[in-house]
């Protein structure tokens, strides 16, 4: 099982949109995924067209109660599990707060699960509290959704820091594995820059050994598209939704790239090569 978390702590920039429809882009292509809502928000579940007040078990009773992870999940569509989340999860950051171990909680939970799934794929909430700990002491990869804005690099420095303390003292194999544009506007300058900044940044860190010394931008950004806005209020994903919009053209290609990460060299050998 190939483990994923979303993660930046600043709220509004694609998280949840982008485990949603990744996750059911990868569902529709016979890979079996399972999508864990962090967040007590519950905005995964909810647009995933799940009610949180009906989900009875999920990612609260997992970290606060032993509950099989499993037993724990509900299929929301064919090939496509959810760890469900609800407003009880606002409680278990405290609950948990004198428990040994607490940041590997999760991690242990999905022990056995991982023949089961052929990806997980974490939706954390916005904060580095101790429910992204969790999600980082599980995951091997980490997936960070910016909005090419001028403050997108405001708040990587902590972000990175985060993932650097995890990978030393919980997780060794964590690494962050790509940067994925989301709301991208290839009319701005802005957006340009803002991306270039995010590449010399990663091009300084190839020779050293921190976690994202091989983070690569995802080369297909999410361009901004209103019906993406639109979908979650319809319990909807975007293929659902609107199969033919940018929205879902865009996140098709990401699956595609996630899959195997050479689609993109590959494409472009072939077309070369004609
Ligand atoms: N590419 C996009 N174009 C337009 N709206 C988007 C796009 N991606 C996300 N949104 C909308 O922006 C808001 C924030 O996105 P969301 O995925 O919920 O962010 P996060 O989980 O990081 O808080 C939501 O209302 C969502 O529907
Ligand atoms: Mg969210």
């Amino acid at each position: 099982m190939r483990k994923i978390a979303m993660l930046n702590q600043k709220g509004g920039v694609g998280k949840t949109t982008s485990v949603v429809n990744i996750a059911a882009a990868l569902a529709m292509d016979q890979a079996r995924v399972v999508v864990a809502d962090f967040d007590p928000q519950a905005h995964l579940t909810i647009h995933l067209g799940v009610e949180p007040d009906n989900v009875e078990m999920g990612t609260y009773k997992v970290l606060t109660d032993s509950v099989d992870f499993t037993q724990a999940v509900t299929m929301a569509r064919p090939n496509l599990w959810l760890l469900g989340a609800n407003i009880n999860l606002v409680g278990a950051e405290s609950e948990l707060v004198s428990v040994v171990g607490r940041e590997t909680i999760f991690r242990e939970a999905v022990v056995a699960a991982e023949d089961k799934f052929d990806y997980m794929m974490i939706d954390c909430p916005p904060s580095l509290g101790l429910l992204t700990l969790n999600a980082l002491a599980a995951v091997d990869e980490v997936i960070i959704p910016l909005q090419p804005h001028f403050l997108a690099l405001q708040g990587l420095g902590k972000l990175l820091q985060t993932i650097s303390l995890v990978s030393k003292r919980i997780n060794p194999s964590l690494r962050v594995s790509g940067i994925l544009f989301c709301m991208f506007d290839s009319r701005t300058s802005l957006s340009e820059e803002v991306k270039n900044d995010i590449q010399n940044f990663l091009d300084n860190a190839r020779d050293t050994d921190c976690p994202w010394k091989d983070a690569r931008i995802i080369p297909t950004a999410v361009r901004r598209n209103i019906k993406l806005a639109e979908s979650p209020s319809y319990g909807k994903t975007i293929f659902e939704y609107e199969p033919n919009c940018h929205g879902s053209e865009d996140y098709r290609q990401i699956a595609r790239f996630l899959r195997n990460g050479q689609t993109e060299e590959i494409s472009e050998q072939t077309a070369a090569d004609l």
